[in-house]
């Protein structure tokens, strides 16, 4: 398209718009309090029953599928076939695992080790299948020892295909079960759920209930702030297992793809921590070098018609660091004719008119949004601010230091920003907003909530936020994305 055309289309909207307004400023008001963090005895972290039963069971889509049974005769021959579960340390990942053909799962046992196998298949009466590589680790934070963290691969899976996996193997077992994704591909619908700073307080526990009852999400993209167990006294890490328990009943069906936050850091030199990220990397794995990434807090899937790039908002990201010099390579990689959608997730908001972390993003803003906009990214999800809000199409990329043009202009090449912090967390709603409206904010309210980024074809996505008090059919905020690069026209 013509720079010209552009640049009168940019005119026309700015007109429609009018020029110096922002968004709307949403007058729902939410009966609200602090959000209330659900006590140690709480139902949804209840331990499953049996000795060593494995618990936190992580990662992989469908419905509640089962309960404990015994291994069957066709089972234990399965088991009797392979030698003995030896703990491998050192973990590769195959190629398949970047497409959705391969699932990490984890899980933890309290008292002892036991089997770091998985039997699965594709029917529930017959786990014709083992894996092989599968181990565990513990760690210690200032006084608190983890249990057993165990975790293997499921590999080379038939996509489109509900499997039944069981953990436990040898002592106590329990089953899941999952369904893999479409082969990726141009015209994929799938639909991928999307929550922040989760945190377990009881409105964490209305979000991810209401999250359930919608039933759309597939696969749900975590865009950090998982446990808040920092800002319980010395870090007490037993709110990272109680975290674990919780959302248990959601992540063992169907995966979640995490995001790095600021309480994932868990840095406390006051007790002798000083490790950043310790608790968070040794129970949350991502499938990071398939995708060549040298850490596991930034790395990118593909999955159906979507390219997913998660980056680390608490890793350094200047020019010539690691996190740098992986996106420069990442972004000529993602091939449009294969995933024609490219979503970016990260915690910390680029664009946010609330007073809280306000310009927090800014310098990772400045460092990577030109590439932003010249490979056309269609979404960038982000949370940190416990609030949603939603940007119009905007970049700030003509500065110089010179030529005062830093303000944030209308940009058909440019990501929407979603902020979508409203989780639960344990903080309390992000309610003080700056005024007037910044002019590159469409939409903003201070409630909780989650949001649906549904897919159809190569050209359009639908989106919808809900808030966790209303019924599940009640859309607060929608939007209708047209994909940038097969079509991109303004959304209007
Ligand atoms: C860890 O230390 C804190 C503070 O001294 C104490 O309250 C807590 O009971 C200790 N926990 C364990 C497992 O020792
Ligand atoms: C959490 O939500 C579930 C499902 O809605 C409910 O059964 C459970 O009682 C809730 N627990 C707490 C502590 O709020
Ligand atoms: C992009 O993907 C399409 C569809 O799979 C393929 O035909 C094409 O060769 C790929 N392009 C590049 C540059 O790899
Ligand atoms: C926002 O307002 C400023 C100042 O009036 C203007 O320069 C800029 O182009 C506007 N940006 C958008 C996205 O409308
Ligand atoms: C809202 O934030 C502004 C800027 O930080 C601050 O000056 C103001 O006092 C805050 N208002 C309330 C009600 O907290
Ligand atoms: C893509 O999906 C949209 C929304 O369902 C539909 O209107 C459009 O016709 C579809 N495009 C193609 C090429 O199928
Ligand atoms: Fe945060």
């Amino acid at each position: 398209m013509s720079s010209s055309l552009s640049i009168l289309r940019v005119l026309v909207w700015a007109a429609v718009l009018g020029i110096c307004n922002g968004g709307v400023t949403s007058q729902f008001t939410r009966k609200s309090g602090k959000p209330k963090v659900m006590p140690f005895g709480s139902d949804v972290f209840a331990i499953p029953p049996g000795y060593n039963a494995p618990q936190q069971i992580g990662f992989g889509s469908c419905f509640q599928c089962h309960v404990p049974r015994a291994l069957t005769p066709a089972e234990e021959d399965v088991l009797e076939a392979f030698a003995p579960a030896v703990p491998v340390l050192v973990v590769h990942i195959t190629q398949g695992d970047d497409v959705g053909e391969g699932v990490i799962v984890m899980w933890i046992t309290q008292d002892e080790p036991g089997s770091s196998t998985v039997l699965y298949g594709t029917t529930e009466d017959d786990l014709d299948r083992r894996s092989t590589d599968g181990s565990f680790r513990t760690y210690r934070f200032f006084n608190y020892t983890s249990g057993y963290i165990h975790h293997c691969h499921l590999r080379n899976l038939k996509y489109n295909t509900k499997y039944y996996y069981m953990v436990g193997i040898g002592l106590t077992t329990r089953m899941f079960c999952f369904i893999t994704p479409p082969e990726v591909g141009l015209d994929v619908p799938y639909t991928f759920g999307l929550i922040g700073d989760l945190g377990q307080s009881y409105d964490s526990n209305v979000t991810l209930s209401q999250y359930e009852a919608n039933g759309k999400g597939q696969t749900l993209l975590m865009v950090g702030d998982l446990s808040y167990a920092d800002e319980h006294p010395y870090h007490d890490n037993r709110r990272w297992d109680t975290f674990g328990r919780f959302i248990e009943r959601n992540i063992a069906y169907q995966p979640w793809i995490w995001a790095a936050g600021n309480h994932e850091i868990d840095f406390a030199p006051e007790i002798g921590e000083t490790v950043p990220f310790k608790p968070y990397k040794h129970r949350y794995r991502t499938p990071y070098r398939v995708s060549h990434s040298t850490s596991p807090l930034w790395y990118s899937i593909k999955r159906a018609s979507a390219y997913i790039i998660v980056l680390s908002s608490y890793s350094a990201y200047g020019k010539y660091t690691p996190q740098f010099k992986w996106l420069e390579a990442e972004f000529p990689k993602v091939n449009r004719s294969e995933t024609p959608w490219l979503i970016v997730m990260l915690h910390s908001p680029w664009y946010n008119s609330y007073n809280y972390h306000y310009m927090e993003g800014e310098s990772m803003r400045v460092m990577f949004e030109s590439w932003f906009v010249k490979y056309k990214v269609d979404v960038v999800f982000a949370g940190h601010v416990h609030a949603y809000e939603r940007s119009y199409r905007v970049s700030n990329i003509a500065y110089n230091v010179v030529n005062g043009k830093c303000t944030p202009v209308f940009d058909e090449s440019a990501p929407v920003y979603i902020t979508i912090g409203d989780g639960g967390n344990l903080e309390g709603l992000a309610t003080n907003m700056t005024f007037p409206q910044p002019n590159y904010s469409a939409f903003r309210e201070a409630s909780f909530g989650y949001a649906m980024f549904e897919i159809k074809n190569r050209t359009h996505a639908y989106y919808e936020w809900h808030r966790n008090q209303d019924s599940v059919a009640v859309v607060a905020d929608s939007m209708v994305f047209y994909n940038r690069y097969w079509y991109p026209i303004h959304e209007s």
